[in-house]
């Protein structure tokens, strides 16, 4: 029987339990010395939201529109690469889940289900998250598979052109597909429920290449992604184009200029520049940079409900969750993500209230009341 992970702490908490270090701590890890992920919690903890009370309250909506389509809520899930060692099947927990409740759902290239199986179950809620690890020709032939399978949302992940070490997953060798020396193997051994029941659904493997797990090398230099890829893969892709991975206003300009739909203000997490700013500072210099219109995602250190109305309130049309989505499945498989989904949901409402808010769309930079970088 699955505990309540109605919290992200709680559903953390539970995550490390569950999971084989070596799983943990590449979920949960980042670059270096984890400095830029603790900065984007910190800086986020900074940002202050303006109370307001006697406000003629409504019933709370949630809803608003990204790029034209409606989204039931102002959050989307971050793509992610092999979801399934958090948990067996979780990649199809996830574009279930999408479909249910009308989120966008970032499928990656990295992923361990097809993109065409993602597409299908999600019910067209996936965007598909493309890496450039090949040539790119490579990169614009997957484009196009991923076109054909009906996708109309790409997003271009360009902040990984090479992987950053991640001091975790160097001490615990973690690879794929794994290498079982004797550490990996007493790890897995001290966590028998998480290794029967991956080994029973099948070791997780990249599923968008022939080779499985050995057709797409992790640490291959992702370097193609430039701008020269841009302009052609705008030329030819013709539905949505997102640009993920963007954190200077200067490219965030330039991005902006060449046409695409609109940039994602990450910095992955803290996974690959441990001295980058906060996510939430640079999507704060951004919509500065960009004006009041220019759709803009954000991700990297968003927890709470209370997180997503300072990013909405920052700047943010949309705002996407990354690892605590896999704490939750984790924690408690499907039943524990939606737990965490209710416990979000109630912190969005709760939030609003505060704000004297009924919709979320009302949400601006009016609410906030004070931020740890300079307004200008
Ligand atoms: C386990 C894991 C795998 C990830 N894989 C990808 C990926 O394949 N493609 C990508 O664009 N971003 C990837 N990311 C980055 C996320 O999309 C997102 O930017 C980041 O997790 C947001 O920060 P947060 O975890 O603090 O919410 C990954 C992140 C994690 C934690």
């Amino acid at each position: 029987m699955a505990s309540p992970v109605n919290h992200h702490l709680e559903a953390r908490r539970l995550a490390q339990k569950r999971l084989p270090r070596m799983v943990f701590d590449y979920i949960d890890g980042a670059a270096g010395q984890e400095t830029a992920a603790s900065t984007n919690a910190a800086d986020l903890a900074l940002v202050k939201l303006a109370p307001r009370v006697l406000a003629d309250l409504q019933p709370p909506d949630l809803g608003m529109a990204f790029l034209g389509k409606p989204c039931a809520l102002p959050f989307g899930i971050a793509p992610m690469g092999m979801c399934n060692l958090a948990w067996p099947g979780a990649d199809l927990v996830l574009a279930s889940m999408a479909r249910q409740m009308g989120l966008p759902l970032g499928v990656s290239t990295a992923a361990s289900t097809s993109l065409e199986r993602m597409f299908k179950d999600s019910g067209g809620q996936a965007w598909f998250q493309l890496y450039v690890s090949g040539s790119a020709d490579a990169g614009l032939a997957l484009a196009q598979r991923a076109a054909q399978a009906g996708y109309d949302t790409l997003v271009l992940t360009v902040d990984v052109p090479k992987v950053a070490p991640r001091p975790r997953d160097v001490r615990n060798g973690f690879q794929m597909p794994f290498r079982m020396g004797p550490r990996q193997f007493v790890d897995f051994a001290v966590h028998p429920r998480w290794s029967l029941a991956t080994l029973w659904a099948g070791a997780p493997a990249l599923a968008n290449f022939d080779g499985g797990t050995a057709g797409f090398d992790r640490h291959a230099s992702r370097a193609g992604a430039n701008w020269a890829f841009l302009e052609r893969l705008r030329g030819q892709w013709r539905g949505r184009l997102i640009v993920k991975g963007v954190m200077h206003p200067d490219d965030a300009e330039r991005i902006a200029r060449m046409g695409v739909d609109a940039i994602y203000v990450s910095n992955h997490g803290g996974r690959q520049l441990d001295a980058a700013p906060s996510a939430i500072s640079a999507l704060h210099q951004i919509r500065q940079r960009l004006g009041p219109n220019f759709p803009l995602v954000f991700d990297s250190g968003v927890r709470t409900g209370e997180d997503i109305v300072k990013a909405l309130a920052c700047g943010a049309h949309l705002v996407m969750l990354g690892r605590p989505v896999l704490y939750a499945l984790a924690a408690g498989g499907e039943a524990g993500l939606q737990q965490w989904l209710a416990g979000l949901r109630e912190e969005l409402w709760v939030t609003l209230s505060q704000l004297g808010l009924s919709r979320i769309q009302d949400v601006g930079p009016q609410n906030l009341a004070s931020t740890p970088f300079p307004q200008g």
